[in-house]
């Protein structure tokens, strides 16, 4: 039995907004990025914040997302600007628009609700639909693409860093043995095979694809590619006292983001001795999160998908 998906266009509910907004301190006239403007969650009320004359420019690598934020952000056409493009190509984006420096960036990472929950994107293990996972669909490779073109290791290897699954041969062993029957196309099909190396469907209300959804998401949009590069130079763009605020969702984005903050910071983030230690101790940035936002108990009770959000800070000097 596969659970029946929600409507993806009514789940929208931006993640750490309350938090979000008081870190950025959106002010009328302020130029503010949102890197991954999705359904517009954010954006809409950065601009509500901003007006009068303020400026958002919006970036997302899904077309049907950025439709879909047009739409609702529509009462404030004339202030904002979206891009189809990869967050990584901020630098040439602003420098078109001639709009630098910038007051505030938000980096929401990772996938949306709506893109999980909607069946033809082909994101969730719930769903018995093709097996895509594709943020931008103008990409050619999809995740079927790869669990049925890579070889055993390169799989096995792929589950382990990106999903930190402990299981990540055998479940790649058992991909193989099944696909040399008939191709892995659908996500219902990947769930199960997973599902039958662990011997259960579900662990502690936790499907046992999970990890394996989220390595093989993560290896087909490349997601961790060039990220730890990305913060530095969108921190770049900020105007001293300019802030940027990241939401990662699991620990490995959630490092990278920990590490480019504390070394703007002027901070170690290297293992060596201190004698031995060659990280660049110049503070470019006040870390104003020392240790990361979590959502609290409310915003938890009434959307439980932002349980693994985790927001980190920074203000230019
Ligand atoms: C968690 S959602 C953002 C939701 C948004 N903050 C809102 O309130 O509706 C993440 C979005 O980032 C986009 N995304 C992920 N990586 C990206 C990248 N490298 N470049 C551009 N967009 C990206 C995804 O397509 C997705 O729409």
């Amino acid at each position: 039995m596969t659970e029946p998906l929600r409507n993806p266009d009514a789940e929208h509910t931006p993640v750490m907004l309350r938090e979000t907004l008081d870190l950025l301190r959106c002010r009328p006239g302020g130029i503010y990025v949102d890197a991954t403007v999705g359904m517009g969650g954010h954006a809409l009320s950065i601009l509500e914040r901003c007006q009068p004359g303020g400026l958002l420019v919006g970036i997302d690598r899904d077309k049907e997302s950025l439709e879909k934020a047009a739409a609702r952000l529509k009462p404030f056409s004339g202030n904002f600007r979206l891009f189809h493009d990869n967050f990584k190509n901020l630098p040439l984006i602003l420098n078109n628009l001639a709009a630098r420096p910038v007051d505030g960036i938000v980096v929401d990472l990772g996938v949306s609700s709506y893109q999980l929950l909607s069946p033809e994107r082909g994101f969730s293990f719930q769903s018995d639909v093709m097996l895509d996972m594709r943020m931008d669909r103008s990409q050619q490779w999809t995740a079927a693409d790869l669990v049925n073109g890579m070889s055993e290791s390169e799989l096995a290897d792929i589950l382990y860093r990106y999903g930190e699954e402990r299981l990540s041969r055998r479940i790649a062993a058992a991909i193989v043995h099944e696909r040399a029957r008939a191709p892995i196309t659908r996500c219902a099909q990947l769930a199960d095979i997973v599902s039958r190396v662990f011997k259960v469907r579900f662990h502690q209300g936790i499907h046992p694809a999970t990890r394996t959804f989220q390595a093989l998401r993560i290896a087909v949009n490349q997601e961790l590619d060039g990220l730890e590069e990305f913060f530095p130079e969108a921190f770049s763009f900020l105007k001293p006292g300019g802030r940027m605020v990241v939401i990662a969702f699991h620990s490995l984005e959630d490092r990278l983001v920990k590490s480019a903050f504390r070394r703007l910071a002027g901070q170690c983030v290297c293992d060596a001795p201190p004698e031995l230690c060659k990280c660049p101790r110049q503070a470019l940035a006040n870390l104003l999160t020392s240790r990361p936002i979590m959502p609290g108990s409310e915003e938890l009770a009434a959307n439980p998908r932002a349980r693994s959000a985790r927001l980190r800070s920074v203000e230019r000097l």
